[in-house]
């Protein structure tokens, strides 16, 4: 597997990273997570604006963001990639010592790190559904920033593993924010409903696809919370991400909300989202 580290190409074993790169040390860094269909990538202004928000959240300097089009598009020869591509790029603020939490006095350059691997698209989970289960939202206030510090995810993500569910769901005061690596929406009257954009939620490009596919088909949506204890109000649920698309979320918890199939706004959805992107 060929990678890209700060301006080099290298195989996978050749590769060094400074252990005092503050991304190792203190998650001092920002990433994204890209597709191609078509071999294009997808979105990809959108992810190149995300990125600079959260790079300027975070106050690291780095101006190249439009090289690294190009740098993906060699990455995904060099590896010779057969289908698509997921991209994961990720720009911390660099490596300086001594450990200090303060930024370091003397200016670092940000470690650019890129690698792309084939996309493995479970198809049969877009058919039949995942099962969710909902979790404390225990991350921090500035869930709008795509930060590598991702422990509550990680931990989140595991318990879901463990409970046999495809997603863990945040719930911070009664109301759901998003999933550990996904937007959350549910439907009712033939309403779609997301959480509002703000601190507390990333905003995914995905998520923003599906707004405007909604907007297309006519069907009514609304950026509003939706409380945990009022899920049975709502008859159909569905996440969305950049590798896992639109999937319908078919049992949360114990309850099981569908028998194994995406119900009529998200089968809309799903249908128009694939014909978008075909
Ligand atoms: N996750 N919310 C969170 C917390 C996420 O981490 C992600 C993406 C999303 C969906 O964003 P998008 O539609 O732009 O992919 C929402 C990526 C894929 C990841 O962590 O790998």
């Amino acid at each position: 597997m060929i990678l890209y580290l700060n301006g080099k190409f290298s195989e996978f074993d050749k590769i060094k990273i400074s252990p005092y790169d503050r991304g190792f040390l203190f998650a001092d860094g920002v990433y994204e997570a890209i597709r191609t269909y078509h071999k294009k990538l997808f979105r990809h202004e959108d992810h190149l604006q995300r990125l600079k928000r959260s790079l300027n959240a975070i106050r690291i300097n780095f101006n190249e963001t439009d090289t690294l089009e190009k740098i993906i598009y060699k990455l995904i020869e060099e590896n010779k990639i057969k289908n698509e591509a997921l991209i994961y790029l990720q720009i911390t603020r660099g490596a300086a010592f001594p450990r200090t939490h303060n930024f370091p006095e003397e200016k670092t350059s940000p470690t650019v790190f890129i690698s792309v691997q084939d996309l493995n698209i479970k198809k049969e989970e877009h058919l039949k559904g995942i099962k969710v289960i909902l979790q404390e939202d225990v991350r921090w206030l500035r869930c709008d920033i795509k930060s590598i510090s991702l422990l509550p995810a990680v931990l989140a993500n595991q318990k879901a593993v463990e409970a046999n569910a495809g997603e863990a769901i945040f719930v911070r005061n009664g109301l759901i924010t998003e999933g550990s690596r996904t937007n959350f929406f549910a439907v009712k009257n033939n309403t779609v409903f997301t959480a509002p954009l703000s601190n507390l939620i990333l905003d995914g490009i995905t998520r923003k696809v599906v707004l405007e596919l909604c907007k297309e088909l006519e069907i009514n949506y609304r950026e509003e919370f939706i409380k945990a204890d009022d899920l049975k109000t709502y008859n159909e649920f569905f996440i969305t991400s950049t590798a896992k698309e639109i999937t319908p979320v078919v049992q949360i918890d114990n309850w099981k909300v569908k028998e194994n199939s995406a119900g009529k706004i998200t089968g809309l959805l799903l249908q128009a989202f694939h014909h978008k992107v075909s």
